[in-house]
């Protein structure tokens, strides 16, 4: 299979970068930069691309790749910092940006070299996404200047023999007119790439890796009813069919009726379905907790143990599989990126874990091509395309120390949210939307009472990969009605409020 390998510098947009050339149909890995030259060349990329990152490549310390990457012959296109680690690496020479000259912030007006195959195609000027305080002072011998913005000349370098290039601004950035073009042309032109990836030779190639590594064993699938979890309850059991047993834990942190919808959605199936009621046994755990990632570990921990549970009393079950996909294991902490926070699945697990062995056969796919993997075998629609739902559920939209109590109330309002935004035709439109029960309170009148009661916070978000996320603009009058109807039917609830930051610098979930 034709691959891309990124190499991560610790850059906020490198998960986009993937992204963009995984629409290009080009399968691509995020690897931390110290990855050795050798497993570099196992990996056998067809090209290599350096991300962005916050330091300057001049400082002591800064990230650094091995020099004997430019002796493998493979194509390398630097973005931003690692345009100038290019740069640098190759005998160039890097600077602090003076004021008013090179050094850039946001959408700037750039002039290219047509001539050179990343701009290939592309209008003489558009607009680019600047972000850096450093300079390519000069130039490496063997390159040329392929493109400058009024302040800068340096703009982006090239090298066509040796097939390295370099750009300070990010393509992979929708404000980059013309950036997916651009990283097009670097796989497709520079590279050489085919296009071969697709979720039907993905669905072929991870069956088979399946039945290969599991061969005769048993499987124990966490399965939540979530897309993900789904979906992986799909490929298993066309991989393995009856070697498998999908196990539900309901926490008693699921949304209104939802344990009892996906019992009934899987008994439909014919699957090894077990569902474990532990509401108690998790409440009990987390009485008296409040810090959110303590919280998320608890409930990490605890999943384990009931798995672990569930797998002794099938006797002989060897492997653990999970339904976690791409962002889960970034935003948990892989690679130079920091830990934003640890999902239940992945920064969560304890130490130990009696299975044998973890399977995570969606571990490399974003949001909207495990929904694709879905399609690919069969299933619904409605389930397809379902809101995602974390593992954790409830417990991280309960700010502060988790009660029944506290579930139940915002199991209610969440419900009268959904169900009026489903009533007003705005679901399709939102790729998440929910309820968070704040540990704040305030004075209200009600009737011609005093109360002093929660405050309730609606989000609402339209993403495409849940990496980054708008708020999403309901219509006011959409908005009173979940107002009006929450306040009065819902009680310990007298205040409402709607969430209107993006991510970044906001995350989706509030904990
Ligand atoms: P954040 O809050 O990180 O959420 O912006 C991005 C997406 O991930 C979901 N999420 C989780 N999913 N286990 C999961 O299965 C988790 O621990 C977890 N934390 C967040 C979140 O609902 C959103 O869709």
């Amino acid at each position: 299979m034709e691959r891309i390998l990124i190499l991560d510098f610790g850059g906020q947009y490198n998960q986009l970068i993937a992204r963009r050339v995984r629409e290009c149909k080009v399968y691509c890995e995020v690897h931390p930069y110290t990855m050795p030259v050798e497993d570099i060349r196992v990996f056998s990329p067809i090209g290599i691309i350096f991300t962005g990152g916050p330091s300057s490549v001049y400082e002591a310390g800064s990230p650094q790749v091995d020099p004997a990457v430019f002796e493998l012959g493979i194509p390398v296109l630097g973005i931003c910092y690692g345009c100038q680690l290019l740069a640098q690496a190759l005998g160039g020479q890097v600077t602090p940006a003076q004021e008013d000259s090179a050094r850039e912030y946001g959408k700037t007006v750039t002039w290219y070299d047509r001539s050179s195959p990343i701009f290939q195609g592309l209008p003489e000027k558009s607009v680019s996404w600047m972000s850096h305080g450093d300079y390519m002072a000069c130039v490496p011998a063997g390159f040329r200047l392929t493109a400058h913005s009024e302040a800068c000349a340096h703009v982006a370098i090239a090298d066509e023999a040796r097939r390295f290039y370099g750009v300070q601004f990010h393509p992979e950035v929708s404000h980059t007119e013309y950036g997916t073009q651009m990283i097009r042309n670097f796989l497709y032109e520079v590279c050489g790439a085919h296009g071969t990836w697709s979720m039907a030779d993905y669905k072929g190639t991870a069956i088979r890796q399946i039945r290969d590594r599991v061969g005769r064993g048993r499987v124990l699938l966490a399965l939540s009813g979530g897309v993900d979890s789904s979906v992986c309850a799909a490929l298993l059991a066309e991989a393995i069919g009856s070697q498998l047993t999908c196990v539900f834990v309901d926490h008693g942190l699921m949304r209104l009726n939802e344990g009892d919808e996906i019992e009934a959605a899987f008994a439909r199936r014919s699957m090894n379905f077990v569902r474990v009621n532990a509401e108690r046994r998790f409440l009990s755990k987390l009485s008296g907790q409040s810090d959110p990632e303590c919280k998320r570990k608890i409930i990490g921990e605890e999943f384990i143990r009931v798995f672990e549970e569930e797998a002794r009393k099938l006797g002989a079950v060897d492997y653990l599989a999970q339904g976690t996909i791409y962002p889960d294991v970034i935003e948990s902490g892989a690679g130079a990126a920091a830990v934003i926070k640890s999902h239940h699945n992945v920064g969560g697990l304890p130490d130990h874990v009696e299975f044998k062995e973890i399977l995570e056969p969606l571990k490399l796919l974003f949001k909207d091509e495990v929904r694709q993997l879905g399609r690919e075998l069969g299933l619904p629609e409605a389930l397809v395309s379902r809101q995602p739902f974390p593992g954790p559920g409830l417990a991280i939209r309960i700010i502060g120390e988790v009660t029944k109590e506290k579930a139940d109330t915002l199991r209610q309002a969440d419900f009268i949210f959904r169900d009026i935004l489903t009533k007003a035709g705005q679901s399709q439109c939102l790729s998440q939307y929910f309820a968070v029960l704040t540990n704040t309170r305030s004075v209200g009148v009600m009737g011609d009472g005093r109360t002093y009661d929660h405050t309730l916070a609606l989000r609402a978000v339209t993403t495409d990969d849940f990496m980054t996320a708008d708020w999403a603009w309901i219509p006011y009058e959409v908005l009173d009605q979940v107002s009006v109807r929450i306040v009065n039917e819902v009680k310990g609830i007298n205040r409402i409020v709607y969430d209107i930051t993006s991510k970044p610098p906001a995350t989706v979930e509030w904990e």
